[in-house]
């Protein structure tokens, strides 16, 4: 396994088998704990359990037991689906979605009392079953929050007809729930300014300098993109005024977590699927990855997005450097940098016309390469993922995220590189994450191209990326 080139070494991921969603994020004393959405069985998507592993820093992980497994018989004898942890004054507490087939959805608690890792089930679902009134479509996914000395609760769903929404229940113990209505729906696209689709996976709810922010994964027969909204919330009633992608990489990056922790910051982690054929991924023997560590913010535009935490440099290893310069238009321009797990600055003024690229995971020959493109006149950074392998089993699509400069405001860009994985951040605004399966050993090498007109290397800067797991 460890030989296998398209595994990450820098990205949290389960030794083997499949994982989905981060589940119950929370900081716990001195430990940060994350469980996810894992089949201890294989590779594929099925009898879904909940692993667990346990971090100091969010950077290194230790693998824990499985933390929930689905009980036969019960309201989770087919799975135990996504959800949240919360502290119930001083017990740590998980609420999740029990799945039954064929299509039963029910929301279901279980309790920790020695420290997080083996859990006690409510013998009963705490919500017996969604709102009479509601043609509803899923009826799963958890997020917990204290508000005026209660408990409040969001479930995604979608209504038949209508639109994605996520529900809003109250408590006063966190077992018996009184149903507050729809804190906001969607209109499957018709007049939102991005496409909405019929369910709303995954909602997770919070302030942000004031404003509200909710986050969810839309989904119509296959995940799509997870969506930010920015808006009032006001006697349980969200009015987003702002709705965008939260990252450009699409599916890839789907059914995010976010956790307040005690330094004020708020935590985001999104499940980074696979871009592959369910045969390669079988062969491979593990499916899915989770993205680094973010930190939620508000971009200078207004968008939310989730960078980074700062922490992550402290992953970087040997640096390599290379001098500025003019890029001319034609050829692709190679660097001394080559590698598969790489942390890469780079800074360049794109032509006002014309398009500047960075060329990823190339091999010699051009034949292979993953090409990352801003285009000015167009404001819009492309990851061109055609080329990105020889093999027919990938994912070819590009991901766009519309990214306008200000007159002379360099391209900034981070790109982490890690086995299969791609994350790039754009000027602490966009991010687009994704993956790419580059087939040949010698793909690892990186170069620049301007088109039309010349551009400029300012910056570009690569680190080795230490492996978490050595
Ligand atoms: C999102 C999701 C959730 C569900 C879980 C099942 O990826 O579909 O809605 O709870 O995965 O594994």
């Amino acid at each position: 396994m460890t030989s296998d080139p398209h595994r990450p070494r820098y990205h949290f991921l389960p030794p083997a088998n499949w994982m989905n969603d981060p589940n119950g994020l929370i900081q716990w004393g001195e430990t940060f704990h994350l469980f996810y959405q894992y089949n201890p069985a294989g590779a594929y998507h099925r009898n879904i359990h909940w692993g667990h592993a346990t971090s100091a820093d969010l950077l290194y992980w230790q693998h824990q037991p499985v933390a929930l497994a689905p009980t036969p018989g019960g309201p989770d004898a087919d799975g135990c689906w996504s959800g949240c942890a919360v502290n119930d004054y001083g017990t740590p507490t998980v609420i999740y979605t029990g799945f039954r087939l064929p299509e039963v959805q029910t929301p279901c608690l279980a309790v920790s009392h020695d420290g997080l890792l083996t859990w006690q089930k409510w013998p009963e679902p705490i919500i017996s079953a969604p709102p009479p009134d509601l043609d509803l479509l899923g009826f799963r996914d958890h997020t917990v929050w204290r508000e005026d000395g209660r408990w409040a609760m969001l479930i995604g769903a979608g209504i038949r007809g209508q639109g994605g929404t996520v529900l809003l229940y109250r408590s006063d113990d966190l077992r018996r729930w009184e149903y507050g209505g729809p804190l906001v729906i969607g209109d499957a696209g018709q007049f939102d300014p991005v496409w909405t689709g019929t369910l709303w996976e995954c909602p997770d709810f919070f302030a942000v300098n004031g404003d509200h922010v909710l986050i969810c994964s839309v989904w119509d027969q296959r995940p799509y993109y997870t969506i930010a909204m920015r808006g009032e919330y006001r006697d349980g009633r969200f009015t987003p005024s702002l709705t965008h992608k939260l990252d450009y990489g699409d599916a890839h990056f789907y059914a995010p977590q976010t956790m307040p922790i005690r330094d004020g910051r708020r935590i985001m982690f999104g499940w980074v699927m696979e871009g592959r054929s369910e045969a390669a991924v079988l062969a491979a023997g593990w499916a899915g990855v989770m993205s680094l560590p973010r930190e939620v913010r508000l971009a200078n535009d207004g968008q939310v997005v989730a960078l980074p935490i700062a922490e992550v440099r402290q992953l970087r290893g040997a640096e390599q450097q290379v001098a500025p310069g003019p890029i001319m238009p034609g050829a692709p321009q190679w660097m001394p940098i080559r590698g598969a797990h790489l942390e890469l600055e780079v800074i360049m003024l794109p032509p006002p016309h014309g398009v500047a690229s960075v060329w990823l995971r190339a091999s010699p020959d051009g034949a292979e390469a993953t090409m990352l493109r801003y285009d000015r006149a167009a404001a819009t950074l492309t990851l061109d993922r055609s080329r990105s392998s020889l093999s027919h089993e990938v994912w070819r699509d590009s991901h766009h995220a519309p990214l306008p400069l200000a007159p002379g405001e360099p391209l900034r860009l981070r790109i982490f590189l890690d086995g299969s994985l791609i994350e790039v951040f754009a000027n602490d605004r966009r991010s687009i994450t994704s993956r790419i399966y580059p087939s040949r050993p010698d793909s690892d090498g990186v170069a620049v191209q301007a088109a039309g007109n010349p551009a400029e290397l300012v910056t570009m800067r690569a680190w080795e990326m230490a492996d978490i797991w050595a």
